[in-house]
Parts: C-alpha cells; sequence; structure tokens
C-alpha cells in the first residue's frame, strides 16, 4: 500500500533523512521509534507531502506522490495526524469532525464512522457543540484521530499519539488504530512508549539520525535492539 524507497529529505539545506526505505501492507501496523531527533516526525511529513524529498521514491497505492502536495495525497487517502494534536480551535468538536469527512461524499458512511468515534472516545459526543479548543490537550488528540477516521483513509500515518496523554488513553487509543487496521488500512505509528505500542504492531522500525538502523518483525524488536547494543558494546 505504502511503498518508500531510498529517500532523503531535510530543512532547506539541513539534510535529515539519508536513505530511508520503508513499507507498509494493508492491514498492517508498523510502530516507527528512535531517539529524538532521530527524523521520525521528519519522516512522516515528507510522506505526507508537507516537506519535498530531494531524491527517492513514495509510492502509494501503484502511483508516485513523492513530491505532491500534502492536500492533493489526503484527498487520496492518505493522512497525517501530527504531533501536538492539531485541530481547528475556533471550530466545535462536530465541525472539525465535518472538515475531517469533507472528502467522505457518502453522508451514512460519515455517520457511522463518526458513530465509531463516539463509542471510543464518548467525551467527544459530550462535548459536540463546544469549539475544539475548550477540550482538553487529550481530548484534542482523540478528535485529531477522529477527524482522520471519518475520511476513512487508506494509509494513515500517526506521529506521537500519546504526546500529552495521560498514559491510560493510549491503550484505548492503540487499540482504535487496531481496528482500523483490521479494517484494511495500512498504519504507521511513531510512538516513545514502546512496551505499549509494540503488542499491537506488527512490524518495527528503528531510526537513528536520520537512517534506518533496523525493520523487523514487532516481537523480535527487543531482541535485536539488545543484539544491537550488544555488537556495539
Ligand atoms: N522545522 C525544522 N527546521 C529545521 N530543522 C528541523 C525542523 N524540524 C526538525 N528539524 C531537525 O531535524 C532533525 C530530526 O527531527 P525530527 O523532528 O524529525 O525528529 P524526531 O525523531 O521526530 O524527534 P522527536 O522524538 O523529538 O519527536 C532534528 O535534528 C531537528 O532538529
Ligand atoms: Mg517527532
Amino acid at each position: 500500500m505504502l511503498d518508500v524507497k531510498n529517500i532523503y529529505s531535510g530543512y532547506g539545506n539541513v539534510p535529515v533523512l539519508r536513505d530511508v526505505s520503508l513499507s507498509v501492507k494493508a492491514g498492517e501496523i508498523l510502530l516507527i521509534v528512535g531517539e529524538n531527533g532521530a527524523g521520525k516526525s521528519t519522516l512522516l511529513r515528507t510522506i505526507g507531502g508537507f516537506i519535498k524529498p530531494e531524491r527517492g521514491s513514495i509510492n502509494y497505492a501503484g502511483s508516485e506522490i513523492g513530491g505532491m502536495a500534502a492536500e492533493d495525497i489526503s484527498v487520496l487517502g492518505l493522512r497525517l495526524v501530527l504531533d501536538g494534536h492539531r485541530v481547528f480551535p475556533e471550530l466545535t468538536v462536530w465541525d472539525n469532525l465535518r472538515l475531517g469527512g469533507a472528502v467522505q461524499k457518502d453522508k451514512a458512511a460519515f455517520d457511522k464512522a463518526a458513530e465509531e468515534v463516539f463509542t471510543v472516545f464518548p467525551i467527544l459526543r459530550e462535548r459536540l457543540k463546544q469549539p475544539a479548543r475548550d477540550l482538553s490537550g487529550g481530548q484534542q488528540q482523540m478528535l485529531a484521530l477522529g477527524q482522520a477516521f471519518v475520511a476513512q483513509p487508506k494509509v494513515l500515518l500517526c506521529d506521537e499519539p500519546s504526546l500529552g496523554l495521560a498514559q491510560a488513553l493510549l491503550p484505548p487509543i492503540l487499540n482504535f488504530l487496531r481496528g482500523w487496521a483490521e479494517r484494511g488500512t495500512a498504519v504507521v505509528i511513531v510512538e516513545q512508549h514502546i512496551d505499549i505500542a509494540l503488542p499491537v504492531a506488527d512490524r518495527a522500525m528503528v531510526m537513528e539520525r536520520g537512517h534506518v538502523k533496523l525493520t523487523c518483525a514487532a516481537k523480535d524488536l527487543k531482541d535485536e535492539l539488545r543484539k544491537a547494543s550488544a555488537v556495539h558494546a
């Protein structure tokens, strides 16, 4: 579904990503981990079209999207949920969801998706008519996820869903993403809480200083990390 090959990308003349490749199939969750500054967010922003890659290819559902604008990519069904829960603060919770679902022309499908969001995050239903700025940080993160969900993307990139959230909120969010994957979405999650995120992931990738240190089955990550540190010791 998503196939990234040998991309190089950065900010102006500051290079960050070097020769990064990854692939995610429909129905699969890829967990990306790595130290602060490793380039995880830069990678997601590059795939999502917010940064133009200097080299390499980004293939989504059989088409090259490298260099396309973020809006065009999201219309095709690839969505990025940024860290720091970006929602529209002046709009109500409901209007935020409707905006997220703007690409979804089928009203019944939108209503059904919104209903699912409320089942997982009931607080959003209670706050439906309030402006998003009145939500707590964690509630805004739920709304940001809900906004992406109602668009029913085929690929979802999610940057640190737990940022600023109580740890207790992470498992329901991850389960929500798991259910999403099971219906055929390809999901990429960047997450620091490895112990909580690893069990829901299928594969894992470790980034280090702008490149991919290793990629493996999620269940093997701990062993692989142990081996890698033994080599360097
Ligand atoms: N807007 C920017 N302009 C210039 N350099 C940036 C910008 N954003 C990030 N960088 C640099 O790019 C590198 C990778 O940053 P990035 O945010 O991708 O890391 P990360 O792995 O997401 O880190 P974290 O775990 O802290 O979120 C860092 O050296 C950072 O300083
Ligand atoms: Mg980051």
